[in-house]
């Protein structure tokens, strides 16, 4: 659906399934293992609480949130998980990975506290802007280069509950009026 420069690119339906095969996966590979899923705040929220419910084995659910310094990649923890992730089988779960430089810092991080095992759940992947490699064991969507709204992510906080995934064609316009979105948005169905 194209609509003012605003393009759906992943529908509700097509969400739901693929969220629902990620938890599946999850459930098989970890099936006795009781893992610690978490979410990088805040943009995986709205992920992280579909994903959790097809993931059909006993798991916990954490949040932690991140500040960035600079543009190189640097990363440190704003808020941290309440659960002690020593020994746990950790999945992160980010909403989108562009350059990888955020999720790289955060690997780092989380491995230098003796996890047993570090695993990626990614909705998204903007795999051509990928500047460091990084292992992304759960991968929602290959996604290409446009700034995307909805389903938890946000333009200046704004859009994360749309529900389903849209690219906006055209940035400039979206930063100079950013309630353009929002008739498309939250159009009545
Ligand atoms: P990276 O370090 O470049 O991989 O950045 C990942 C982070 O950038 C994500 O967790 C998002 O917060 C943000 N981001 C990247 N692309 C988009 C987008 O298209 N829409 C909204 N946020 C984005």
């Amino acid at each position: 659906m194209t609509e003012d420069g605003f393009v759906e690119v992943v529908t509700e339906t097509r969400l739901a399934e693929r969220v629902a095969q990620l938890g599946g996966r999850i459930s098989s590979e970890y099936a006795d293992r009781n893992p610690v899923l978490v979410g990088v705040l805040r943009g995986s929220v709205i992920f992280t609480a579909d994903l959790i419910r097809h993931v059909t084995v006993p798991a916990e659910v954490d949040f932690l949130s991140l500040t960035r310094f600079g543009g190189q990649g640097r990363v440190g923890i704003a808020m941290d998980t309440e659960v002690s992730l020593e020994n746990r089988h950790v999945i992160i779960v980010e909403d989108i990975v562009d350059t990888g430089l955020t999720l790289t810092a955060l690997r780092r991080l989380l491995e230098l506290r003796g996890v047993a095992s570090l695993a990626t759940a990614a909705l998204l992947d903007k795999a051509s802007r990928r500047i460091v490699d990084v292992a992304l064991e759960y991968r929602g969507f290959e996604v290409g280069d446009e700034f995307l709204l909805g389903y938890g992510l946000d333009w200046e906080g704004r859009y994360r509950n749309v529900r389903s995934l849209w690219a906006v064609m055209d940035l400039p316009a979206l930063r100079r009026a950013p309630d353009s979105f929002a008739p498309v948005a939250y159009r009545r169905r």
